[in-house]
């Protein structure tokens, strides 16, 4: 039996930040995040005290209306994000909690621009051996609590942002329906190219003054270096994943990668043999937002028309880890 994907829903908050507003509190502007990402605009929780869980709480609902099911009729949650609303536990605790899916099992996912290919393939998993009927799988972000609007932290506090996206797992309605192939991958050589150190366990304190003031509190990226590393992974996870679904480029109807930096998805795309039409761009209106970005992405494919019953769609991610993964997926 194989498992599809049954509905889609996203939510972004209502606070528009545009390149012009952070130009204000660092050193950037508009043509510098325009040229290197791609990125015009992002959006930020309104206050202080919204979460991950929060932002993924009208996505999830969303997603179940569409696929359905009501959230009693959803077996277990799978939480995909690098900014839980806290420490521990994690978001799908929260989330379950916000949808009255007490009792119910909540997996949460850090494999961050990757997670959602990790967590769709629990996902699969668990429908496919009959271990669980629907599988709600989030993505959420609230970024703009986690990253530094100064000079120091403007390599990386321009690309991102907050957002969710959510998706309803289930059985496939017959052979050409749904999740036809998954790879995932990790590589912890570049663990510390994109990453963000304290709290940490690994160093006691934890936290302390010293590390505040040094800003490790934060993420830091070697850009170029993930750069590099993504314009190779993400075209060889999508050749593998079309490999194993026995299909080819031509077989595509869109090619919903990560959205980090337009530029890469560019070169990735045309490399690939996809013209423009076929691949859904996001970034521009909501800049990276990791974990949530591709079933934020599918939700837009539904909104301009391209994603329909019948559409084959090809998904490609690169990030911190490194983790890469690829999936096809049938509407
Ligand atoms: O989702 C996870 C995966 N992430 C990615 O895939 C991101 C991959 N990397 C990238 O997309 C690009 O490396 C960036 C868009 C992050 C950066 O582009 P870049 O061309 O690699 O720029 P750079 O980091 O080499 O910085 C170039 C210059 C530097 O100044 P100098 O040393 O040349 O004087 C930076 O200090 O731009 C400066 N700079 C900025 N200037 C204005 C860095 N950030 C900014 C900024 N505004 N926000």
């Amino acid at each position: 039996m194989r498992s599809a994907i049954l509905g889609v829903g996203s939510y972004v908050p209502t606070k528009v930040v545009t390149n012009d507003d952070l130009a204000k509190m660092m050193s950037t502007s508009d043509e510098w995040i325009y040229t290197r990402s791609g990125i015009r605009e992002r959006r930020f929780i309104e206050e202080s005290g919204i979460g991950a869980s929060d932002l993924a709480v009208p996505a999830s609902k969303m997603a179940m209306e569409r696929a359905g099911v009501t959230a009693d009729e959803v077996d277990a949650i799978v939480f995909a994000t690098l900014s839980p609303d806290y420490n521990f536990p994690g978001g799908g605790c929260f989330l379950g909690d916000k949808l009255g899916m007490n009792g119910k099992c909540a997996l949460d996912v850090r494999n961050q621009c990757s997670g959602f290919l990790y967590g769709l393939s629990v996902a699969d998993a668990w429908v496919r051996v009959g271990m669980y009927k629907n599988v709600l799988v989030v993505g959420s972000e609230v970024h703009s609590t986690g990253v530094e609007f100064t000079d120091r932290g403007r390599a990386v506090s321009v690309l991102f942002g907050d957002g969710a996206g959510a998706v309803i797992v289930g059985p496939s309605k017959g052979e050409n329906h749904g999740i036809l192939s998954l790879n995932l991958h990790a590589d912890g050589v570049g663990a510390k190219d994109l990453w963000c150190e304290a709290p940490a366990s690994a160093i006691d304190p934890r936290l302390s003054p010293e590390m505040l003031a040094e800003g490790r509190h934060y993420p830091q990226m070697v850009g170029k270096k993930v750069f590099r590393w993504a314009v190779e992974k993400m075209p060889a996870a999508a050749n593998e994943a079309l490999s194993d679904a026995g299909l080819t480029i031509d077989d595509v109807d869109l090619f919903v990668p990560h959205q980090a930096n337009m530029r890469i998805n560019q070169m990735v795309a045309s490399n690939m043999g996809f013209d423009d039409d076929r691949v859904v761009h996001n970034i521009e209106n909501y800049g990276n937002t990791t974990a949530a970005t591709i079933p934020m992405a599918l939700d837009a494919a539904i909104g301009d028309g391209r994603l329909k019953d019948g559409t084959t769609v090809l998904f490609s991610a690169f990030g911190s880890g490194f983790t890469w993964a690829g999936g096809v997926v049938r509407f």
